[in-house]
């Protein structure tokens, strides 16, 4: 949508809310996240029985987006303690919190624990053993998901973020040991209550081809506790990893489709065994936030190296954008104050931080641009705030939320105060 010259992200002027509140920027529309959210429930939550969705809040986190998750009535999943803990001062209902992580600490358990987390994904034996003198001592009952790695050999997508293959740090492998002493000891801890498994295959999946796999070897696993322990799991966690377009071009991912031939399948295979199908998890996180998110910047200086390329830098970079740098992520832009104007020159978007690799968008296609313009780029929802840094000392930019035309603030910028708030000056000598 666009009214004369400017961007509209939705019903949101990018140019006026980048004159606010200064740039860079992060915009996130909640109409778009409740158009996903609203999506899924129509897709998956209202379609089958006994299922459930937890945002990945890794993806993006603060008070007010933790909120809406909330208000959604879906559940959390979190990963540390600092995830945790702004779940709880959204007053998110700690029985729908999910806490995963490969490396909990005593503290994150504890503190769990005493929030009353409805569900421990237990990663390894060392947090199994913490987590059961924990509940021990305090003489409670644990709800808890064994985390799975389903050892598959081909995923589709960035190394970095495949999660599902047997060489990974996450997750207990299906073995033996798994099977003889780590099931055997969860079964016969009176303080603990073995709800089912949980895996996650990897990150921006465009099919479901490993969704199956995966789903087949975790399903011979099921079947084995049932015929060996005479044990039903009640949950079962498929995990998250739905991808997103970033490119202009690219297909979106029909979810209602992959989904249906996912609960296919997962219907088909519990028909076969006696026991109810469990209750099917899945965990999206970039797919609810991604390309509900944009990023203002200001153009600033422009350098044209002759028959060579030209470098328009912008007052953000990899501070607020890892992810060129770190996945040689592509993103797609508009400049927000030409919206109109025909994009018939290659310019390549260089950050300000003091790394040559700090290239947001290299060689894309613009209308001619000065310093001053706003550069906007799309879907930059999902894991940028979160993995947001202040490298160089920049400063992390405000997250401004948009509602029908109407906007406000949910993560103040960082202020140069802020930046050495926890700086202590050296003792003077005496
Ligand atoms: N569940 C578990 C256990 C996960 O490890 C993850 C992501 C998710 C759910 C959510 O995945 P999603 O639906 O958002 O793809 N920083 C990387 C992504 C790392 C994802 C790690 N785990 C990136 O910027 O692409």
């Amino acid at each position: 949508m666009n009214k004369k010259n400017n961007y509209y992200f939705e019903s949101a002027d990018t140019v006026k809310l980048a004159e606010k509140y200064g740039t860079p920027l992060y915009i996130l529309s909640e109409d778009i996240i409740m158009k996903n959210i609203n999506n899924l429930k129509r897709v998956f939550i209202n379609k089958y029985k006994n299922v459930q969705v937890l945002y990945a809040s890794k993806a993006f986190m603060s008070i007010a987006m933790a909120q809406i998750i909330k208000r959604e009535d879906l559940g959390i999943d979190v990963v540390s303690g600092g995830e945790l803990y702004t779940a709880i001062q959204a007053e998110f209902n700690p029985d729908k919190i999910y806490f995963h992580g490969n490396n909990k600490t005593f503290e994150e358990i504890e503190m769990a624990i005493d929030y009353g987390v409805g569900t421990i994904v237990v990663d390894n034996l060392n947090e199994l053993d913490m987590i059961i003198g924990i509940v021990t001592a305090k003489n409670i009952k644990q709800k808890i998901l064994i985390r799975l790695s389903p050892g598959l050999t081909e995923i589709d997508t960035h190394e970095y973020i495949i999660t599902g293959q047997r060489d990974t740090k996450f997750g207990f492998q299906i073995d033996q040991h798994l099977k003889s002493s780590v099931i055997a000891k969860i079964l016969n801890e009176d303080s603990l209550i073995l709800s089912g498994f949980h895996y996650h295959i990897g990150s921006q999946l465009f099919d479901n081809e490993s969704y199956l796999k995966a789903f087949k070897i975790i399903f011979e696993l099921v079947e084995w506790l049932l015929s060996n322990h005479d044990y039903a799991i009640d949950t079962l966690n498929i995990g998250g990893g739905f991808g997103i377009p970033y490119e202009e071009g690219i297909k979106p991912l029909d979810i209602g489709k992959v989904l249906e031939e996912i609960m296919v399948e997962i219907e088909r295979s519990f028909s076969n065994i006696p026991m109810d199908r469990p209750r099917i998890i899945i965990e999206p996180g970039r797919w609810i936030v991604g390309p509900a998110g944009i990023t203002v910047y200001k153009i600033g200086s422009i350098k044209t190296i002759e028959h060579l390329r030209t470098y328009a830098a912008i007052d953000g970079g990899m501070s607020d954008n890892i992810r060129p740098s770190l996945y040689g992520a592509v993103y797609s832009a508009d400049v927000a104050n030409k919206y109109n104007q025909a994009k018939d020159h290659f310019y390549t978007i260089a950050g300000k931080a003091c790394e040559s690799g700090d290239i947001l968008l290299k060689d894309i296609k613009l209308p001619v641009l000065d310093s001053g313009d706003y550069l906007v780029v799309h879907s930059t929802g999902a894991y940028n705030f979160s993995m947001a840094s202040n490298y160089n000392r920049m400063l992390i930019p405000a997250v401004v939320l948009v509602k029908d035309g109407k906007d406000q603030v949910i993560v103040k910028r960082q202020t140069y105060q802020d930046i050495i708030g926890r700086d202590i000056k050296l003792m003077e000598e005496k």
